[in-house]
């Protein structure tokens, strides 16, 4: 599989990724609850890692601040060496739109649009109406390119709802790969996916790490989190050594 990886951006040392000391917490009404109580994490760029913890020991808090959805009441997260706390809003959109790429665990694919269409969105959300209309056809040919790498090329012109699970999560990796981002951040992506379907998934990403694809995933899964490079657990609110 090919996988343009941009080669701007690189910090001093070769972590693509490092967080330190994050905290979180969530308020409910007079009750703090303490989800993140200072993590550590560090990820070299081209490393598949997998993040595994029981249900609600966070994971997906710490996924989302690690890429810039959501941000830590402490605590430092750097990517490619800069602190995304000192990033303007320009910035962050860029991160968000084109340095990282998302697959949440329940896909969310927009029912309205093709399969296509839900592949080059990131594209054309990010790009002005002018800006859309001279790279659209870059972006529909790079979109069924990854749609034939991702055995979907027969399902372009699909709605969502007319695919399997398994389809549709492909579908959603397609569409967190459009802009080639350096890092690829995944949420519980076989959660409700059978098993051999769930492999199939896992192939994809193994594949792509091949390719040099960082890839940070989240799972309560010991035998998804096999499957990568290196695992970290979450436990307490802190990666256990
Ligand atoms: N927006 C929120 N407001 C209040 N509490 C929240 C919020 N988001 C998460 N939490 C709480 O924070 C804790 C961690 O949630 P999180 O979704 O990060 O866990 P998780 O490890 O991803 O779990 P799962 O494996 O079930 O997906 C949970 O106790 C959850 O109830
Ligand atoms: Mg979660």
């Amino acid at each position: 599989m090919t996988v343009l990886l941009g080669s701007d951006y690189m910090g001093k040392d070769d972590f693509i990724l490092k967080a330190e000391g994050v905290y979180k917490s969530y308020r409910m009404g007079a009750t703090e609850v303490k989800v993140l109580k200072g993590v550590d994490l560090t990820v070299k760029s081209g490393e598949f890692v997998a993040i595994v913890g029981a249900s609600g020991s966070g994971k997906s808090t710490l996924l989302h601040i690690l890429g810039a959805l959501d941000s830590p009441d402490n605590g430092v997260v750097a990517f490619g060496g800069r602190d995304l706390s000192r990033f303007s809003g320009g910035e962050l959109n860029r991160f968000r739109n084109k340095k990282v790429g998302f697959v949440f665990q329940f896909y969310h694919l927009l029912d309205e649009l093709s399969v296509l269409e839900n592949v080059f969105l990131p594209v054309m959300v990010s790009r002005s109406v002018v800006g859309w209309f001279a790279c659209r056809r870059w972006a529909e040919s790079r979109a069924r390119e990854l749609l034939v790498q991702l055995g979907l090329g027969e399902r372009a012109n699909h709605k969502p709802y007319q695919l399997s699970g398994g389809e549709r999560q492909r579908v959603a990796i397609g569409r967190a790969l459009m802009n080639e981002p350096r890092l690829l951040l995944v949420d519980e992506p076989t959660g409700n996916l059978d098993s051999a379907t769930g492999n199939g998934i896992l192939d994809v990403f193994e594949e792509l790490n091949r390719a040099g694809q960082t890839i940070v995933m989240v799972t309560h899964d010991e035998r998804i989190a096999q499957r990568a490079g290196r695992i970290i657990t979450l436990v307490d609110g802190k990666i256990k050594n």
